[in-house]
């Protein structure tokens, strides 16, 4: 399959990006976007320190929170498109502004971005519309909490409302545990975000991210990918932001696809399009394969990470004219994606105590590697005076490869991974373990 041609032409020429954003998700945008032999530069405020190993790139130290620098910026730089990654600029309404001053922009404005920084707002969203999802409540107190959870009778999740970087829900094992998490949100754990609660049925059944870019009206969808979320092999452990993952979840087929098409992704366009919200940019479906069907668990406003890193290598260079006519609300809804006809998998190598207290600005070492179809996307680092690489986050680097069957990824993956080395450095040696046939016989 590829992007077809006469829809991937671009609609005008693309020559500056700018991606916002600090992480291995940003980078690997940036890596596929100079893949365009139109595309001459990719700025990024403010990247990290392996966004300037990637050909095009140059990074921008300016805070995007002062607007009138960052719009001088822009027209200096001469900025064609830009890319915001994270939610927090978006629920900031950064694309607001930018749009409002006739930039085109990747990435939905405050209303859209509403989907992910208020989970009672995306659960009312989603009752509206009948989506599929874990039954809730929306409780305002500690009191209103505790009337819940005393009287039901399955058990719950329970969500802070606001973003809370990952961290925001508890899994409890008894009321008393349920109890503790809302009090301590409501007692401000994670200040204003902990305003409302949101008590959730805990369903179950594999989880599965699923991408759509959207013009505001037409939709295409990415190849699907499963994340590995807790810290420990087995799946054990406190929750992270995504200790790897690959593409395409196999769990998925494409009647199953189908059916969370019908279901899910185009009775959430219908209703963002009822409701007025002009979305251009991606919604992540955090999706949970329950045995009464598919299930929202979450949605993002945003690429996911690591899944974006996965992904983008099965790309080919037109990507970035795909997010183009997302900004646009140019998308024909035909595009076709190009995976190579390869699969993807990705190993995030953290830092020793993540996602709790770690330290950084350790030394990172790589020693000879196999590249072919292998990427380092740089998630936390930073360089020293004199130019060493060090570690400068809780995820470091992603390390990324493809291959034509996920054993062949995961054992150049991991090949690769003995080379690379920092102090503390910490990795699951187990990603990938649903869809690697020799799994079980190395382990
Ligand atoms: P979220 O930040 O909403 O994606 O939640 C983080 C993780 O918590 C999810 O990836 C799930 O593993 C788990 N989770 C969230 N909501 C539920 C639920 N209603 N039932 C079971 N697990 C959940
Ligand atoms: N991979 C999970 C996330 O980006 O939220």
């Amino acid at each position: 399959m590829s992007i077809n041609s006469k829809s991937s032409t671009s609609i005008s020429r693309l020559k500056n990006i700018l991606i916002i954003g600090s992480g291995g998700r940003e980078n690997s945008l940036a890596w596929i976007i100079q893949k365009n032999e139109e595309i001459k530069k990719i700025y990024l405020i403010p990247g990290n320190a392996g966004s300037e190993r990637i050909n095009k790139c140059e990074r921008i130290n300016i805070d995007i929170n002062n607007k009138n620098e960052l719009i001088k910026k822009l027209n200096f730089l001469k900025i064609d498109l830009t890319i915001i990654g994270p939610e927090i600029p978006l629920a900031r309404g950064l694309a607001d502004f930018l749009r409002e001053k006739n930039f085109k922009v990747f990435g939905p404005n405050k209303d859209g971005a509403k989907l992910e920084y208020s989970k009672s707002w995306a659960k009312e969203f989603m009752e509206e519309a009948n989506i599929p999802t874990a039954k809730f409540w929306k409780v305002n107190s500690i009191e209103e909490a505790k009337i819940i959870i005393n009287s039901s009778s399955i058990p719950l999740v329970v969500k802070a409302d606001g973003l809370a970087s990952g961290k925001g829900v508890f899994i409890p094992n008894s009321k008393e545990e349920c109890f503790r998490a809302a009090e301590s949100i409501f007692n401000g754990k994670f200040g204003k975000s902990g305003n409302v609660v949101v008590l959730e049925e805990k369903i179950k059944g594999p989880e599965v991210s699923v991408f759509a870019l959207c013009d505001g009206k037409k939709y295409v969808l990415l190849p699907t990918a499963q994340d590995h979320k807790r810290l420990n092999e087995q799946d054990k452990g406190p929750n992270t932001g995504g200790m790897g993952a690959y593409s395409p979840a196999p769990l998925l087929t494409e009647d199953y696809l189908d059916k969370i098409i019908k279901e899910i992704i185009e009775p959430t366009i219908s209703e963002l399009k009822k409701k007025n919200i002009d979305y251009r940019g991606v919604i992540y479906f955090g999706l949970m394969i329950t045995k009464s069907g598919p299930k929202v668990i979450e949605y993002n406003c945003r690429f996911g990470d690591p899944e974006c890193q996965t992904i983008m290598p099965l790309m080919d260079h037109n990507f970035v004219n795909l997010l183009e006519k997302c900004a646009m609300g140019n998308l024909s809804g035909n595009e076709k994606i190009n995976t190579f006809d390869k699969v993807s998998g990705c190993v995030i190598a953290t830092s020793k105590g993540y996602p709790h207290e770690y330290k950084t600005g350790f030394p990172i070492v790589i020693g000879k590697i196999d590249s072919s179809d292998f990427q380092i996307f740089d998630s936390g680092t930073s360089l020293s005076n004199n130019g060493e690489l060090l570690t400068d986050g809780g995820r470091v680097l992603s390390i990324v490869c493809q291959d034509k069957d996920f054993d062949m990824v995961f054992e150049k993956a991991y090949k690769n991974l003995k080379e690379i080395n920092f102090d503390g450095i910490y990795f699951r040696k187990d990603i990938g373990h649903q869809v690697r046939r020799k799994y079980s016989k190395e382990n």
